[in-house]
């Protein structure tokens, strides 16, 4: 066997010169790639077994792959692995490393297999454990939201369209908006995750291998339901990736407009709910200073993760069949989004857990800003049959009526409703109150405490 000149990479064979130092620079991605050491492990220890069953390497050089893989994993565990830019990406270090501890054998790993399938399987493995990771956090995020909307089932708070108090709701059915905003997130990445769950390994470079490779076996040694069915698509592939960035993105945005929400909401000028010290921090110089800073960062989040999601987009638009180098770069925007994505949530959990609603002032303020005029408008279509455009109007003047006296509607005078129509009666004041009005709001989806606290019993036994 030939030997490879001394400081010649692992493809070096047909190179007489060294790269230069900028090519280095340009190319080494172990600084980033590292984060699928677990991976690449586990799908050599698959790949080498398939090799062994289909006797395209022997048992015994098997056994000294596994042996050698083993050490690596737990050099890798101990924080003693060498990680070295020579060798420019993690298969090639693992490789490399292996040679060192386990001599010649070593060279019959990369039989049927090549960087472009091995970095393919390795990020699916990967985005995959990360869309596992991300499903337990949804749970812990949806039980915060749900503790609180039990707790909470008839606090009344203002409701608001266009930040405009609209009708009254109850601070519950708030928590259990969000709920469900997070449960179809949580299902957008399942829905990803079954799409991703195909293995690209044994596509080899892009055409597939002579060898009696069997594909199926090493799909389903590393959990996939099957092999990708195109070697080109195998390697090429990196919609998976997309698709769990806009996922993310998607769920960023609806951390950041709760997060928001936890900002107005904790302002003094609002003051509906307080957040425990352990979610906001003081000022250097102002020493009454309470900020919502986790909320605040979360709400940023989704700039990078949005980010993330346009420059993967970019990268991979125009890009010929199969591998290109390009793609490199498809790993630094998911690890960057997903680690963003993962402090997020459990900051959003935190600050859910421990946030306190401030009930006077919630209830004061459900009632404030003539939030029952709809309510008004409703009585007189039910109790006096008018149609609900001419109860708009009528209810419009009674509304500017209060105003110019300012009073709430269920503070003003009899009188001063039967001047703008005498059908009105003193029954009426039933359906004036923030109270009374959210308990009538019992339409499905309503935000009336019986509704709420069916939909809390149901989600309880969904999180079960
Ligand atoms: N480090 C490379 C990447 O992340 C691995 C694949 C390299 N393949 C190749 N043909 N040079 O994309």
């Amino acid at each position: 066997m030939s030997k490879k000149p001394k400081g010649q990479s692992m493809w070096g064979g047909r190179f007489s010169d060294k790269p230069s130092d900028i090519m280095q620079a340009i190319n080494v991605s172990i600084g980033f790639d590292s984060r699928f050491a677990a991976q690449d492990i586990r799908g050599s220890q698959v790949h080498a077994n398939m090799l062994a069953a289909q006797k395209i390497i022997t048992k015994k050089d098997n056994a000294s792959i596994q042996k050698g893989l083993k050490q690596i994993a737990s050099e890798i565990e101990a924080g003693t692995f060498p990680f070295r830019d020579e060798y420019e990406d993690i298969h090639l270090n693992i490789e490399a490393r292996l040679k060192e501890i386990i001599g010649d054998a070593s060279g019959r790993l990369h039989t049927a297999r090549s960087r472009n399938d091995q970095v393919a399987t390795d990020f699916r493995l990967w985005v995959r454990d990360a869309l596992d990771g991300f499903d337990a956090q949804f749970v812990k995020l949806q039980k915060v939201l749900l503790k609180q909307a039990e707790q909470n089932s008839d606090t009344l708070m203002p409701g608001f369209t266009h930040l405009q108090s609209a009708q009254p709701v109850t601070f519950g059915h708030h928590m259990l908006a969000y709920l469900e905003m997070f449960a179809r997130d949580r299902a957008r990445f399942a829905d990803c995750r079954k799409r991703l769950n195909e293995c690209p390994l044994g596509a080899a470079a892009l055409a597939g291998t002579p060898y009696p490779i069997d594909r199926k076996a090493t799909a389903s040694g590393l959990g996939f339901e099957r092999p990708l069915a195109n070697s080109l698509d195998a390697v090429s592939a990196r919609d998976f990736a997309l698709e769990a960035l806009s996922a993310a993105s998607i769920c960023a945005t609806h951390l950041s407009r709760l997060a928001e929400e936890i900002v107005i909401w904790t302002s003094a000028q609002f003051n509906f709910v307080s957040l425990s010290d352990k979610f906001t921090t003081g000022s250097s110089i102002m020493p009454q200073k309470r900020n919502p800073d986790a909320a605040e960062l979360v709400r940023a989040k989704v700039g990078r993760i949005v980010g993330a999601s346009n420059a993967l987009t970019i990268v991979m638009k125009g890009l010929p069949l199969a591998y290109s180098k390009d793609m490199q770069e498809d790993k630094e925007p998911v690890f960057d989004a997903f680690d963003a994505l993962d402090l997020a949530l459990a900051a959003m959990t935190g600050m859910i857990a421990d946030l306190k609603p401030n009930k006077k002032v919630l209830a004061a303020a459900a009632g404030a800003a003539f939030s029952t005029a709809t309510d008004l408008a409703d009585w007189l279509v039910r109790e006096l049959g008018m149609p609900f455009r001419d109860a708009h109007h009528v209810t419009g003047a009674i509304v500017a009526i209060a105003e110019k006296h300012g009073k709430a509607l269920h503070e003003l005078d009899l009188n001063d409703m039967k001047n703008i129509d005498k059908r009105i009666t003193d029954g009426v004041y039933s359906v004036l109150s923030p109270k009374a009005s959210v308990a009538s709001r019992r339409s499905y989806g309503g935000t009336a405490p019986v509704n709420v606290r069916k939909q809390i019993r149901r989600w309880k036994s969904r999180l079960k």
